[in-house]
């Protein structure tokens, strides 16, 4: 606990017009934080979503939000109001001892034997979409691993089979998702009321696999969930069941969907970490088909990886509310107010890492190791307590997914597209990164 001076002067910055403060320059401009950080330094005011806000910038910024200064934080305050009314009250929005049993409860299906198991599901699923895609001549793949990752979500996590059901429940998370970012109208028409429709589908279907979960234990996720007790005993009830289960599937596809059209695009701009990387693969596919074991032997792979995290973190940053008043590099900041890390700001930092604008897996090779040289430098996924649950399970799914397109295919950017990047709800090439994918002549047909 630190205790402010009522003396200290608040940050820098400015508030913007009233009502609408300074919402719409922060969404429509990429570089809006760093311009200001550039004027008055890491940490400066501003008003986004009707609340005034402070944006703190950089790995020391990283480090009081996310673990040195957590407990003046909320989450809950954080989150905008469509986010709480339709991702309900789950681990997203819970704080103090009610966040650690859940997240406890929840940590489980997430790691260590249960994650190994999702390990021959999650290789089916990819074969038989990549087997789907070389016969499309243009292959958009935001949307392609998007239908991937959502159903490896939903197979895993809850369960689903794969069909009509799961393209339904798909298209209500589109809907959902597409309401968290507007402006919550409750009528049926609008995009709001949409979502609130959609969250309302989803939590039905949920009850009924939750109910079906806790007459016949399985061992997805959900199933496991139902099992889990915590230090009491006691389990979560059903209605907690469904908030957590609906956030696991949130947060669990469209990240690493963002992620993973970030790094076939970073590859096919990069022939020289492409050409490694597919040496990697080609050497461990000689000794047998993908497996747990080599996923643990693949360094070029997981540096690849991380350089991605660097350059194109699917999320932009965290909001948080302040809950109680800290000071920050000699400023003061009120309770009341919004706080935001940014990650971009460290990520792309030239104290933290060499020639920051530069794809270059290499630096985070063992030589180099630049992002040990600090910590909370690298931040793609959260950091400290609150770190990604699904941190480990992302990881796994991505490089399965890369390792078998590295093994069987090549693709190449088709020209005139647009690779902007949109950021809002996660990170992606406005053209949604359209390629031609061919098999390879000389592929390692194993699986
Ligand atoms: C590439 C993929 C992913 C990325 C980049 C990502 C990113 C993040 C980030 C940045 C946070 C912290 C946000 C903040 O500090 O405000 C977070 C939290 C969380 N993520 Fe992920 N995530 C990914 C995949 C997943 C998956 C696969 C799951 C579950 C299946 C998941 C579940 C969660 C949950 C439940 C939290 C909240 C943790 C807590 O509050 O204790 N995420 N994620």
């Amino acid at each position: 606990m630190i205790s402010t001076d009522p003396a200290r002067p608040l940050p820098p910055g400015r508030f913007g017009l009233p009502l609408v403060g300074e919402t719409l320059s922060f969404l429509r401009d990429p570089d809006f934080a760093s311009k200001r950080q550039a004027e008055y330094g890491d940490i400066f005011k501003t008003h986004l979503i009707g609340r005034p806000t402070v944006v703190m910038m950089g790995q020391e910024a990283n480090r009081f939000i996310l673990s040195s200064h957590m407990e003046h934080f909320s989450w809950r305050e954080g989150w905008p109001g469509p986010f709480r009314e339709l991702l309900g009250e789950s681990l997203f929005l819970q704080e103090g001892e009610q966040h650690r049993r859940n997240r406890k409860l929840l940590m489980p299906a997430f790691h260590g034997a249960a994650l190994h198991s999702y390990f021959d599901t999650m290789v089916s699923i990819t074969q038989h979409y990549l087997q789907h895609w070389q016969q499309q001549d243009a292959l958009v793949c935001f949307d392609a691993m998007k239908q991937l990752t959502f159903e490896v979500a939903s197979t895993l996590l809850i369960g689903s089979e794969p069909g009509a059901l799961t393209e339904q429940l798909s298209q209500w998370f589109t809907t959902l998702t597409n309401g968290l970012f507007t402006v919550p109208l409750r009528w049926p028409w609008t995009p709001y009321g949409k979502a609130l429709q959609a969250r309302d589908h989803l939590l039905a279907h949920i009850e009924q696999v939750v109910k079906e979960r806790m007459a016949h234990p399985t061992q997805d996720a959900l199933g496991l969930l139902v099992q889990s007790r915590d230090e009491q005993g006691d389990r979560l009830t059903l209605e907690e069941l469904k908030a957590q289960a609906l956030l696991m599937l949130f947060a669990g596809h469209e990240t690493t969907t963002s992620m993973l059209t970030s790094a076939m695009m970073a590859l096919a701009q990069h022939p020289k970490s492409l050409e490694t990387c597919r040496s990697e693969q080609q050497a461990l596919a000689m000794s047998g088909p993908l497996s747990l074991e080599q996923l643990g032997q693949m360094p070029y792979l997981e540096q690849v990886l991380k350089e991605v995290e660097r350059l194109y973190p699917p999320v932009g940053g965290g909001f948080r509310g302040v809950i109680k008043p800290f000071e920050f590099n000699g400023y003061r900041v009120p309770e009341g107010w919004m706080a935001l890390y940014q990650m971009r700001s460290a990520h792309y930092d030239p104290h933290c890492y060499n020639q920051p604008d530069a794809f270059d897996p290499d630096r985070f090779g063992p030589e180099r190791a630049e992002q040990r040289r600090n910590d909370y430098t690298l931040v793609g996924f959260g950091g400290g307590p609150r770190i990604c649950v699904g941190l480990a399970f992302a990881k796994m799914e991505m490089k399965i997914v890369l390792a078998l397109l590295l093994r069987q295919y090549q693709w190449d950017l088709l020209p005139d597209q647009d690779l902007s990047l949109s950021r809002i709800p996660t990170l992606r090439p406005r053209s949604g990164l359209k390629t031609n994918l061919q098999p390879l002549a000389n592929a390692v047909r194993s699986r």
